[in-house]
């Protein structure tokens, strides 16, 4: 069986979820850019989402991304307003802190839950309500914003790694058995992006820790997901390095825990 069709901007109805802020914003102006006919937005935060609706032009949702009913109403919407959907982008996310660093246990199970709901059922949600309708389309795309943490790990935050993780794994289901059918799925997995969840000043706040190699404009990781979308590429790791820290991970799991330790007694 063929690969399924790149996705193709010229023309598409898209839907970004988390559209209001950063990553998402970037990810709305770039689709917008490169030709799509209608780009909603779904996002809790009401005042980003009115200011984003002026410049982007699509409809707006201020809903919960985790709520199967209000997320199937949206995507309802979105097609009687401007036909069928071509790309789901599930890009909302949360990201919350170790109270103790040294103790990957240490949240409260609560914000276990809400990383897990926001990060990764979500984007299962997305896909309950999108799978029916690809598949009787002959297809269609997720672009599904993960973090090089769902990958590797993220020092200082266990509920937003494991969440990653979970969703990685969801990514890769969704991949191999949509493919057969025309269904199309991007992991976008970067590491530290300019925007409000890594806080107001990075570069002191993250301490050589997941700003390692570099933080990005959201422009650049909307501009590389787009890239690897329309190029029908699974995974979409703006940061290069992360493909070589990936091997090392992978040729000797003992050892990168090691360099992990390491790596977090010289950041926290
Ligand atoms: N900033 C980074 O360094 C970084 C790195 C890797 C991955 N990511 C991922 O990128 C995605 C976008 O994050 P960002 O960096 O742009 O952060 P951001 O905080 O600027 O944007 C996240 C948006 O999601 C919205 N949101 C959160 N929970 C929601 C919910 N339940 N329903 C609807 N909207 C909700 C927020 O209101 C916000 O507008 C997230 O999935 C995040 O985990 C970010």
């Amino acid at each position: 069986m063929p690969a399924p069709t790149p996705f193709q901007p010229k023309g598409s109805v898209c839907i970004v979820t988390g559209g209001a802020n950063g990553i998402g914003l970037a990810l709305a102006r770039t689709l917008k850019a490169a030709g799509a006919a209608h780009v909603a937005l779904a996002d809790l935060d009401e005042t980003a989402l009115a200011e984003a609706a002026v410049e982007i032009g699509g409809l707006t949702f201020p809903i919960d991304v985790a709520d199967f009913a209000a997320v199937s109403d949206m995507v309802e919407a979105v097609e009687e307003a401007a036909g069928p959907v071509g790309l789901f982008c599930a890009n909302a996310g949360i990201g919350i802190a170790d109270p103790d660093p040294a103790d990957a246990s240490s949240a409260p199970l609560d914000a276990f839950e809400s990383c897990f709901r926001v990060n990764c059922i979500a984007h299962i949600v997305a896909a309950k309500v999108m799978m029916s309708r690809y598949l009787r389309q002959g297809g269609g795309w997720f672009l599904n914003t993960v973090s090089a943490a769902g990958l590797l790990s993220q020092i200082g935050s266990a509920p937003y790694s494991v969440s990653k993780h979970a969703a990685i794994g969801f990514a890769e289901s969704l991949a191999y058995t949509g493919r057969d059918s025309g269904v199309g799925v991007t992991a976008l997995c970067p590491q530290a992006v300019r925007t409000a969840m890594i806080g107001e000043n990075p570069e002191e706040e993250l301490k050589g820790g997941a700003d390692v190699d570099g933080i990005l404009e959201p422009e650049e990781v909307a501009a590389a997901a787009l890239e690897g979308l329309t190029e029908g590429r699974f995974l979409v790791t703006p940061h290069p390095h992360v493909r070589g820290y990936m091997q090392a991970k992978a040729a000797d799991y003992d050892r990168w825990i090691g360099g992990m330790a390491k790596l977090r007694r010289s950041v926290m």
